[in-house]
């Protein structure tokens, strides 16, 4: 908010000086009443008296407007602000941050927590210093004209303030933990929404609403712990104050009785007391929002004050580090972060040449992935080291080193947006003749073509599907632009048919030309001209070498594996081996 610091304060200010302007009424119009009576102590007209009001009213007027449009800059662009930064602290993060949050719950940060203060700039704060004015100004107009029964009032300040910070404590607490129980719920139903289709195929609709029905009931149940604690904060302190003011409204009347206070006074007093009990009133429900908008804050700073892993200001303009050399992994182990009791790499040597293609094969949960996460540094190694060039990569700079490489997974994910914009993120800015050069060589503008909008249809949630070959290949324009030196294809065919299969692999061909390669693959037939095949088995190397030299290993996993793939009647083998 500091940027905004200034709106604040102007704010603040005119917001201060209509307070006060707003209590001198009471007092100008109980003097206004002992004129009449003909008992006033200055020699005003009522004229006079009349013009001094107008001039208050035009005042209170531009006051007003003043601080509107002062406090909405302050809570639109400073909330604004607090969302950008936050946002930027989020997509910065680390991947083991993503892997530890669900995308419900931090998106109901950037949105719930956010409109908390929203709410207490843009109304709260501002009515609570109005309210605090208020008071302090009353209570000082009170002390004037009968100092003995103001401090009665003032004697039950201490009273409310400490329990002030014993109820705010919980409330503040409560308020965190309620909003806990809505980001789950944001976010439950979020991935049920998003993965409708499963919940369809499984006709698990009923189990879904009981679900988010159990998780909205808690939801409620915090919610109304919450409004108790507020209730009970709310009627200690109308309790205690009004008891105080119908105090010394009921002095008041016997001063007035024993002749001690004129009618005129009266008046303004009971115009006073009752604005001041209105803002004591008004005052527990703004601390209460206060102190809930608190536990949002922590809820925000708590990622803002996470060590980002990229600095996205400062690394865009950082020396760009082109990786070139032998990529050598030195005795790589790896334990993921969440589940330190299993050891996924143990102890990995391996080498690829630059401008080699290379694979990685073995069964599913043997290590394959890790090891490519490992060289894209979403994660840190645990012992040993990769280097390349006879560099340790944890030397560079990671944004820079990140733009070494491209990826193409077996579930590509495309933006809701238009095909455009989907191949332009592997560069963005590039411009139309690079988009569709990149899309031609990726096989893809035939298909493009043929739709009605070409490059401008749109992909994603609200467009139209495209098949797994076609997103693929959009996958692969996307890669082909960013041009990288490293390319990574986690099984980038294992999920399609023979025919897009073979679009798809002539694409990776063209793009794997003059660069290195990493082919992760299930179907052998697609690595069998590879530099090196390595063969992974839990977490380890059991095998390394050109297809040829792995074949004539007569007990190896890859012959084994191999002739099951290869066999023409691969079927009957299974059921012979069977
Ligand atoms: N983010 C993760 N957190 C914890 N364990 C993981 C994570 N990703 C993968 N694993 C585990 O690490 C092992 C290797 O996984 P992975 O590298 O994905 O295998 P592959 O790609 O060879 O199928 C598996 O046992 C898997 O369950
Ligand atoms: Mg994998």
């Amino acid at each position: 908010m500091k940027p905004y610091r200034w709106y604040f304060f102007i704010g603040m200010f005119c917001l201060a000086l209509s307070s006060v302007f707003f209590m001198l009424f009471p007092a100008v119009a109980g003097e206004m009443a002992n004129a009449a009576a003909g008992k006033s102590k200055y020699p005003f007209t009522l004229g006079e008296y009349g013009v001094f009001f107008l001039i208050l009213l035009i005042l209170q007027s531009l006051l007003s407007y003043g601080r509107s449009v002062a406090m909405a800059f302050v809570s639109e662009k400073g909330v604004a602000q607090v969302r950008k930064d936050l946002y930027k602290s989020m997509i910065t993060q680390p991947y083991s941050f993503f892997e530890s949050n669900k995308v419900g719950e931090l998106s109901s940060r950037i949105t719930g927590d956010v409109e908390q203060l929203q709410t207490v700039f843009s109304v709260t704060l501002a009515e609570f210093l109005r309210q605090i004015i208020t008071l302090i100004v009353g209570v000082a107009i009170l002390a004037y004209v009968t100092p003995k029964l103001s401090l009665i009032m003032l004697a039950t300040f201490p009273v409310i303030v400490i329990s002030a910070i014993f109820f705010g404590k919980y409330i503040r607490k409560l308020s965190k933990q309620r909003q806990v129980e809505v980001a789950s719920s944001n976010s439950m139903a979020e991935e049920s929404l998003y993965a409708f289709h499963v919940v369809k195929a499984f006709t698990n609709e009923l189990f879904e609403i009981k679900r988010y029905n159990g998780i909205l009931d808690r939801v409620v149940d915090v919610s109304i712990k919450f409004a108790k604690i507020k209730g009970l904060f709310f009627v200690f302190l109308i309790t205690v104050l009004f008891g105080g003011i119908f105090f010394i409204l009921w002095q008041g009347a016997m001063l007035v009785q024993s002749g001690q206070m004129t009618i005129g006074d009266l008046f303004s007093f009971i115009i006073y007391t009752g604005i001041i009990g209105g803002a004591i009133a008004s005052l527990g429900t703004f601390y209460t929002q206060l102190a809930g908008a608190l536990g949002a804050t922590d809820r925000i700073l708590e990622i803002m004050d996470s060590e980002p892993e990229i600095h996205p200001d400062k690394q865009a303009e950082a020396e760009s580090a082109w990786l070139k050399g032998d990529i050598v992994f030195e005795n790589v182990s790896f334990t993921y972060p969440s589940r330190p009791d299993v050891e996924v790499l143990k102890d990995i040597s391996l080498r690829i040449g630059q401008g080699q293609k290379i694979a990685l094969v073995g069964s599913s949960g043997a290590g394959k992935s890790t090891i490519v996460s490992l060289l894209m540094r979403f994660h840190e190694v645990g012992n040993g080291a990769i280097k390349i060039g006879g560099a340790d990569v944890r030397g560079y700079d990671i944004f820079q080193y990140r733009k070494n490489f491209a990826t193409v997974p077996q579930d590509v994910i495309l933006f809701g947006g238009t095909i455009r914009e989907n191949i332009a993120y592997g560069q963005p800015g590039a411009d139309d003749a690079a988009i569709l050069e990149a899309a031609r060589k990726a096989n893809a503008l035939e298909f493009i073509n043929k739709l009605n909008d070409g490059l401008d249809t749109i992909v994603g949630d609200r467009g139209i599907r495209l098949s797994g070959g076609q997103k693929q290949r959009i996958a692969i324009a996307r890669a082909i632009l960013k041009d990288p030196g490293i390319l990574i294809l986690d099984e980038a065919t294992s999920s399609l048919d023979a025919e897009s299969e073979s679009l798809v692999q002539e694409a990776l061909n063209t793009l794997m030309e003059g660069r290195t390669s990493i082919i992760i693959a299930h179907r052998l037939a697609t690595i069998v001209d590879v530099d090196c095949i390595f063969v992974i088995n839990d977490g380890k190397v059991i095998e390394s070498g050109t297809h040829a030299e792995l074949m004539s290993n007569q007990n190896g996993w890859y012959r084994y594996l191999a002739g099951m793939q290869f066999s023409q009647s691969k079927l009957s083998l299974q059921l012979s081996e069977n």
